[in-house]
């Protein structure tokens, strides 16, 4: 039996993608390039698109809030979703999770642990332009902003118009499919971790500050979030696609949203 300490060394792999790991390493990569790819894509088509976007009292969250009702008189060739679009975009592109992820499936930056890879530098997040990457916590205020905007919709979405200018309650495959999404916008939402570090998680110590115990209970919740950030962000990216295409669909005149209640 050889000498553990006189064991002949691995041979050396060096170059793009060379690896001793034997495990689908590539699949992660490949299915984040095929999914935010595909997201990107549908995205950016619906935005120019520009129609079907609100029927009755459903209104896609591309295009929420909805900015026409602010009386802002948008001209015909701008889409009111590209004037909304880049925040929940800047969000989810400066997300911790999605960094890791689109580094290595878009960028290959690195391609993988323990796997070769095409560059050679690295700078880190700390010079122009990955420093920019710091604005998440900026976007989070405003990703929390847009939850209002989004609740308001799922509230609007249980009123039916009836004779006389009244509402009456409704629900509609619509209005759970609204209240679906919103619901997995706040579960990644609350699982930042810039907004689980505001709230909580920069304290060392939460008797020595004020509302220490509301603080902390917060933090515990975040925390909850936080643990499966990852699964929220993609079921709530599928969510959200899924939304606007529901309300496409519906406002072309290609479904019927069956009334429930
Ligand atoms: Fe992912 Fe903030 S870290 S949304």
């Amino acid at each position: 039996m050889a000498d553990v300490a006189h064991a002949p060394a691995a041979p050396e792999v060096t170059g793009w993608g060379a690896t001793q790991r034997t495990d689908n390493w590539w699949l992660g990569p490949l299915l984040t390039f095929l999914g935010l790819g595909a997201f990107v894509v549908y995205s950016t088509f619906r935005a120019i698109l520009n129609k079907d976007y609100e029927v009755g009292p459903l209104l896609s969250p591309f295009y929420s809030p909805h900015l026409g009702h602010w009386g802002l008189g948008l001209p015909d060739w701008l889409s009111p979703a590209f004037l909304i679009l880049w925040a929940p975009g800047g969000f989810r592109f400066t997300c911790y999770y999605y960094r890791k992820a689109y580094y290595r499936a878009f960028v290959q930056h690195p391609t993988a642990c323990a796997v070769g890879e095409p560059h050679t530098g690295y700078s880190g997040e700390s010079a122009f332009p990955l420093i920019l990457q710091n604005l998440h916590r900026y976007f989070m205020y405003l990703a929390v902003l847009f939850l209002v905007f989004l609740w308001h919709d799922v509230w609007k979405a249980t009123r039916w118009p009836v004779a006389g200018g009244a509402s009456e309650f409704h629900v509609s495959m619509g209005t759970l499919v609204l209240l679906v999404n919103t619901s997995l916008l706040s579960g990644y939402t609350f699982g930042c971790h810039s907004l689980r570090h505001l709230i909580g998680g920069k304290i060392d110590c939460y008797s020595c500050v004020a509302f220490g115990d509301a603080r902390q209970d917060l933090w515990r919740g975040a925390t909850w979030f936080n643990v499966n950030h990852m699964q929220w962000a993609w079921c709530s990216l599928f969510g959200v696609g899924f939304a606007d295409f529901y309300v496409w669909m519906v406002a072309s005149g290609r479904w019927t949203d069956f009334r429930i209640v």
